[in-house]
């Protein structure tokens, strides 16, 4: 049997969804649109940046999986990026600030250490919808590296489904990925920005409400108070991110048996992920997607007696500590068993059917911290690969370090919600040179490279510290 078969055991496809379950309508809550912001300014990474830094084109195409990296102009921030993916989001829904009742904005690119990075952006909004106009919503900012937004997420979940009126909650993800130039973090860096409407009975997708977590102290990635670029231990932290993902993906898996979400008939070689149709990870590269997949998938399988007999005939039998001499010639034998393990037919199969799909868009803007997984989601919906019922498990990371293992069931009504056109958007931006790019980085550009138009503005920051925004409507220099 191949390991990959995502049978459906305990309900035909279709009667996940709301509407199929008359009972539990009125609670759902979930997804009902997205809006992504990208800045408009991109750097291959390929000819230049390669050429330049002295790294194969080839390692960072396929060893790292990204080729172009969006870069913030000159006056743009977390914040003007947030308000930008918002006004999208309130367009295309044409959806009122009185309708709104809490946004929640998940950052680590943050404008400020106390002001809520919220009320800039609704400052932002009231430019266009008039003063006063968001005067009854709230907002706070979520900090937690890049599960922040996921965590919002959650919280505003709770909220919509405890609440009485027909509000909706949007919650932000909004950041500039910034390592120090020639370090090994600079080619996965991106910018960008991603709205999420959550409403009662979403169009789109459907939360199941488990979430599993896991949290430790780690030093893999952080940011001392006042830095502008971020302290990397990399290959550290893709160690850390795979341990967390599989602590959030077990207690997720607890929970949704005891819940009765997922029933899985042992004898039949049944594992949790054959469950869920679609895999999304929080993605600071693609190829860490890859790591991710083999990971969380050879733990699971290991829990399923035909599925370890199904690897040992395709990779032979998982190295054992006992056949070892030391601890380093088992460290050896496991890296060796782990490389095997994601080249195996199986894992190929699972990863192009389930995972694949979720990094087209990362691999041409890089990592936008908070909001990666839900560039997957997005990257899903362009390419037109979600169907109603289907099972979406969604594992969030964010360092320091934590996961959230949560899912959510296709609606019959996202076919409905209207194509964000990205990939459109994605061809239409402009290429800038290294030393453009460089200039922005080190925040030395002193004017924009793209003369803002009908977009927020970061307009400059007065003696105390506080930051004007503006709203432009017609090009200016
Ligand atoms: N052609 C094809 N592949 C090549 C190649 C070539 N010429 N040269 C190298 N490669 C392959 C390597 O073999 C390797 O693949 P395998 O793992 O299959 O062996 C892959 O390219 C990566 O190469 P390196 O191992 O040399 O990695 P690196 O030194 O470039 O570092 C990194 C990679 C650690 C991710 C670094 O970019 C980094 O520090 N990034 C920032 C931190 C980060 O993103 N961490 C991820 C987890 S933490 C998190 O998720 C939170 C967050 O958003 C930051």
């Amino acid at each position: 049997m191949p390991a990959s078969s995502c049978v459906e055991k305990e309900m035909p496809l279709l009667n996940r969804c709301i509407e199929d379950m008359p009972e539990g309508k009125e609670q759902a809550v979930g997804i009902d649109d997205l809006s992504v912001y990208v800045p408009r300014l991109f750097l291959p990474l390929t000819g230049e940046f390669s050429q330049r830094r002295g790294i194969d084109a080839g390692k960072l195409a396929k060893g790292i999986g990204i080729e172009q990296m969006a870069v913030p102009d000159a006056h743009e921030d977390a914040a003007s990026m947030a308000a930008m993916s918002l006004l999208d989001l309130m367009r295309r829904n044409d959806l009122q600030p009185e309708e709104i009742g809490k946004i929640y904005v998940g950052t680590e690119s943050s404008v400020d250490e106390a002001k809520a990075i919220g009320t800039y952006v609704i400052g932002m909004l009231e430019k266009v919808y008039g003063k006063g106009s968001f005067h009854e919503c709230s907002t706070v900012e979520y900090k937690a590296a890049c599960i922040g937004t996921t965590f919002a997420l959650e919280s505003l979940s709770y909220w919509l489904a405890a609440e009485d009126s027909e509000l909706a909650g949007v919650v932000i993800a909004s950041d500039v990925a910034r390592y120090p130039l020639s370090s090994p973090g600079e080619y996965t860096q991106g910018a960008g920005s991603v709205s999420l409407l959550l409403r009662k009975r979403p169009r789109l997708l459907a939360f199941e409400q488990i979430y599993g977590s896991f949290t430790r102290d780690e030093n893999d990635f952080f940011r001392p108070t006042g830095a502008k670029t971020a302290v990397v231990n990399g290959k550290h932290s893709n160690q850390c991110y795979l341990d967390a993902m599989t602590g959030a993906f077990d207690s997720f898996a607890r929970r949704a048996e005891k819940k009765g979400i997922i029933k899985l008939d042992r004898e039949k070689d049944d594992c949790v992920t054959d469950h869920i149709d679609h895999l999304l990870f929080h993605i600071p590269y693609p190829r860490m997607v890859e790591y991710a997949s083999a990971s969380l998938f050879r733990h699971d399988w290991k829990k399923s007696s035909g599925r370890v007999q199904q690897m040992e005939r395709e990779i032979g039998p998982e190295p054992k500590m006992q056949d070892c001499r030391d601890a380093a010639e088992h460290q050896s034998a496991e890296s060796d068993y782990a490389r095997r393990f994601s080249k195996s037919p199986s894992f190929l199969q699972t990863f192009n059917e389930k995972v694949s799909g979720t990094t087209a868009l990362s691999r041409r803007i890089g990592n936008i911290y908070t909001g990666s997984i839900y560039l997957g989601l997005a990257s899903l919906l362009e390419t037109k690969r979600l169907k109603p019922g289907q099972r979406l498990g969604f594992g969030a990371y964010g360092s320091g370090c934590s996961a959230l293992f949560f899912s959510a069931i296709v609606q019959h009504q996202a076919a409905d919600v209207p194509s964000l056109n990205l990939m459109q958007k994605l061809d239409s931006r402009k290429q800038i040179s290294l030393k453009d790019y460089e200039m922005l980085h080190e925040q030395k550009a002193e004017k924009s490279i793209i003369k803002p138009h009908e977009e927020f503005v970061f307009a400059g920051m007065d003696s105390q510290g506080y930051r004007h925004y503006e709203y432009v409507t017609s090009a200016i220099e």
